[in-house]
């Protein structure tokens, strides 16, 4: 059994663990790193929802590799500051500012948006789940864990549970 010496304790608090063991895959700790944002939709998952509540019009968070629609926006757009329109597709970057992307998603179906759907790390201890995913007119979660793609192609298993959620125009 390996010890921790109180050095690498300290390196631990403040990076984390170099590596990351998951089954018998050995991963870089960035290729799990939330804060990269780059959990791409696996495709069968946006091409199952997009046949149920599309055509999707906006990826209002994308780059020019992994938009999932005609329309998107880019980080240099910054797709929080744009109006949203039309069916929306949202999986949002999972770093600090994600509550703010739920708060847009609740706010875009009262103001320009048809419908939002998104897919979102199943956080349900979070504020932004409680202030605007349980106001949501569905949630669906997803059993067992998506495969995510990167931009570089590489699919990784995600070490979170996932849901789908849908904001509609309030009658
Ligand atoms: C979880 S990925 C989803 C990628 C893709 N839309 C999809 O569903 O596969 C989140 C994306 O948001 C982008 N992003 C980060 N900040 C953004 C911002 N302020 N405006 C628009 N896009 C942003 C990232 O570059 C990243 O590609």
């Amino acid at each position: 059994m390996r010890r921790e010496t109180s050095a690498s304790r300290r390196r631990h608090r403040k990076t984390g663990p170099a590596l990351c063991q998951w089954g018998s895959a050995v991963l870089n700790r960035s290729l799990f790193s939330s804060a990269s944002g780059e959990w791409g939709t696996p495709q069968a998952v946006f091409n199952a929802l997009d046949a149920e509540f599309g055509p999707f019009d906006l990826d209002p968070c994308a780059t020019v590799e992994n938009a999932k629609c005609p329309r998107y926006y880019t980080q240099e757009d910054d797709g929080l500051l744009q109006p949203w329109y039309g069916r929306v597709f949202v999986n949002p970057p999972y770093g600090r500012a994600i509550g703010r992307w739920i708060q847009k998603c609740h706010a875009a179906v009262r103001q320009s948006a048809k419908l939002v759907v998104a897919l979102l790390p199943s956080r349900t201890d979070t504020a932004w789940w409680h202030d605007y995913v349980m106001k949501a007119d569905e949630i669906r979660f997803i059993r067992g864990r998506l495969s995510f793609t990167r931009d570089d192609g590489l699919r990784i298993r995600a070490p979170f549970p996932s849901a789908i959620v849908v904001w509609r125009p309030p009658c």
